[in-house]
């Protein structure tokens, strides 16, 4: 897993292949693509046709039917900002790697029951940050953490540095590749 995670907003597919490029021209091949925007699909499907050496994955995933559609479009992995027991059943029938989010010991232990213990920490700004993160270490430490929300430039390297966190997630990504390589894709 590549320790940056792009959340990709796509609201015209007509962006995609320029959001691409640039993410690989600031070093990073990985997207999540979110079901917040009506072309999310589609931009997956587009990502993964004009982008084969990216990990192309679909975000906001929230229930079974939006995981069928993600997985039918391409995606390569699944994120949710909670547990979904109903996409956790359609990622584990397609093999498909699932990251439930959670935000509290209670839904960690929901999704360790389940059997995933690499989560996405979300809000992290909003509950607790690298402090929760580090009280989570002592009762959870067969957990890995994607912390998202509020995750930036200034306090990637924080999260980074700590032992159970394997990525961050953030829209800053985005918007940092635009801002750098934009003009030149
Ligand atoms: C997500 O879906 O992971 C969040 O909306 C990302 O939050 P951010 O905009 O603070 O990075």
């Amino acid at each position: 897993m590549e320790k940056r995670i792009p959340v990709t907003v796509i609201d015209d597919v007509s962006k995609t292949d320029k959001i691409m490029k640039a993410l690989k021209a600031y070093g990073i091949f990985t997207a999540e693509i979110t079901f917040r925007t009506d072309c999310a699909a589609e931009a997956i499907s587009l990502s993964r046709r004009l982008h084969p050496d990216m990990c192309i994955g679909a975000g906001t995933v929230i229930n079974a039917e939006t995981c069928e559609a993600a997985i039918g479009a391409g995606a390569q992995f699944i994120v949710s900002p909670g547990f979904s027991a109903a996409v956790a059943a359609v990622c584990r029938e397609r093999g498909i790697t699932y990251y439930p989010g959670c935000a509290t010991p209670t839904e960690i232990m929901t999704a360790l029951d389940a059997g995933f213990s690499v989560l996405k920490f979300f809000p992290a700004d909003v509950y607790g940050g690298e402090k929760a993160l580090s009280a989570f270490r002592s009762v959870f430490p067969q957990v890995r953490f994607i912390p998202t929300g509020g995750v930036n430039a200034y306090n990637e390297a924080r999260y980074l540095s700590l032992p159970n966190v394997a990525a961050v997630g953030g829209t800053y990504l985005v918007a940092d590749a635009l801002k750098n390589y934009g003009g030149q894709v």
